[in-house]
């Protein structure tokens, strides 16, 4: 445990930057992981190194090889980390932008006729980029229905929607919204099962900072991830396809290498910033256990980070000392339920008697930053059936202490306090 072993938690939170103060607005408790986790101190060094190389790659100078070099070991730490031996690793626009080209080259490869299979659960990038490219090769977009209750769509719920000629399926590993996780490999697994030749596509965009990523247990054939989620930063984004998603055709130069999924210069310093992140996990893991190889430290970091989350989670939901958790707040409502099983990092929920602009203007007079999911494009498709306008997301990740979610309960009570006025 990370709390266990002592200093562990300040030198994990010496590890990035700003943790305590916001650079615009002063000493706050950073719960809006889920929008974006804190950076890597390294990252930011290694970005700065990196904007200021004029060379470019493919070409007979130190420089150039050097650049060739941090992109080599960039994508072998992407392969550690998503545990992807085959296939390809690529960078990207953003995690919308690979799922799209992810999702565009499966829709366009796979076998002509059938259906294309989602859920109702997944955030819109995936689901735009189905709808969209269902529509072009004329199939239905067959969406599976998540358990509002639950906040998850559960293996027999798919089961029931899982037909031999599903061509592309597409599976969220972890709600942004709810919080909850979806169990990936069985409803991979069973799509493989009843359609084996369909491409399955993950979206483990929410999932990726909490650990764990298993891509050859998943037998699926894209993995998307946005790195600025998993403590690097903006500006691109993460791909993995399996062999068979990369034989299919892609845009690529007219005789350029078939293999590539990357289109133009890249740059260098997305990778190299990924690498900082794998070498985070894999310190962590170190930290945490005797593993010798890198791939078990990254694996027993990934263990650290959940049981800690979970702890945290524990705590927010049930209470801490001598306060109670959301669970028991009157007037509080957390989406998806008050169990913690399946949580990852996540809490959405509304106060009676205070709108969620107005609670997230008071919890940041309080220093705690939140932030308001509305029924819009990016929500409406959790809060809409719940007949619910808005909500405020809490969302930890694993260098937050139980010190800090005490805080965020004690403002809570307050919050209704004012909501009774
Ligand atoms: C599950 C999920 N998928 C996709 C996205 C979109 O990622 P990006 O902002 O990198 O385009 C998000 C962002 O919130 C997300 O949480």
């Amino acid at each position: 445990m990370i709390t266990t072993i002592p200093g562990l938690m300040d030198r994990v939170r010496d590890r990035f930057a700003h943790v305590e103060a916001c650079p615009f607005e002063g000493p706050r408790i950073f719960f809006e992981n889920a929008g974006g986790a804190l950076r890597l101190k390294s990252v930011i060094a290694t970005s700065s190194d990196y904007a200021g190389y004029p060379d470019n790659q493919g070409r007979d100078n130190p420089a150039s090889k050097a650049l060739m070099a941090a992109i080599d070991r960039g994508r072998a730490d992407m392969r550690l980390f998503l545990n992807a031996p085959g296939g390809e690793v690529f960078v990207g626009e953003s995690g919308t932008e690979v799922l799209f080209r992810l999702i565009r080259t499966a829709a366009l490869g796979a076998e002509q006729g059938g259906v294309m299979l989602g859920s109702t659960l997944e955030h819109p990038a995936s689901r735009s980029a189905m709808a969209r490219w269902a529509g072009v090769t004329g199939r239905s977009h067959v969406l599976v229905p998540h358990d509002d209750a639950k906040g998850t769509v559960s293996l027999n719920a798919y089961l029931e929607a899982i037909t031999p000629d599903v061509r592309v399926a597409t599976i969220v590993q972890t709600s942004p919204v709810t919080g909850m996780a979806v169990d990936v490999p069985a409803i991979a697994a069973a799509i493989r099962d009843r359609a084996p030749g369909a491409f399955i596509i993950i979206d483990g965009i929410q999932h990726a900072s909490h650990g764990q990523i298993d891509c050859a247990a998943y037998g699926a054939d894209g993995y998307a991830v946005s790195p600025y989620k998993v403590f690097s930063r903006h500006g691109y984004g993460l791909g993995w396809a399996s062999d068979r998603l990369t034989s299919c055709a892609k845009e690529q130069i007219v005789d350029g290498p078939d293999r590539a999924w990357e289109l133009g210069t890249r740059d260098a310093g997305a990778y190299a910033t990924f690498s900082d992140v794998v070498d985070y996990f894999d310190w962590l893991g170190g930290e945490v256990s005797d593993a010798s190889d890198r791939r078990a430290r990254v694996e027993a970091a990934g263990q650290a980070i959940h049981d800690h989350e979970a702890r945290l989670m524990q705590a927010m939901l049930n209470g801490t000392g001598n306060l109670r958790g959301l669970a028991e707040m009157p007037g509080v409502t957390v989406i998806g339920g008050i169990g913690t099983d399946g949580r990852e990092g996540v809490v959405s929920l509304t106060l009676e008697g205070m709108d969620a602009g107005a609670l997230v203007t008071f919890l940041a007079t309080r220093g705690i930053r939140v932030h308001i999911r509305k029924n819009d494009h990016y929500c409406g498709n959790i809060l809409g059936p719940l007949g619910l306008a808005d909500c405020i997301r809490v969302s930890v990740c694993h260098y937050n202490t139980e010190a800090e979610v005490a805080r965020f309960l004690t403002a809570m009570e307050e919050a209704i306090v004012r909501s009774r006025l």
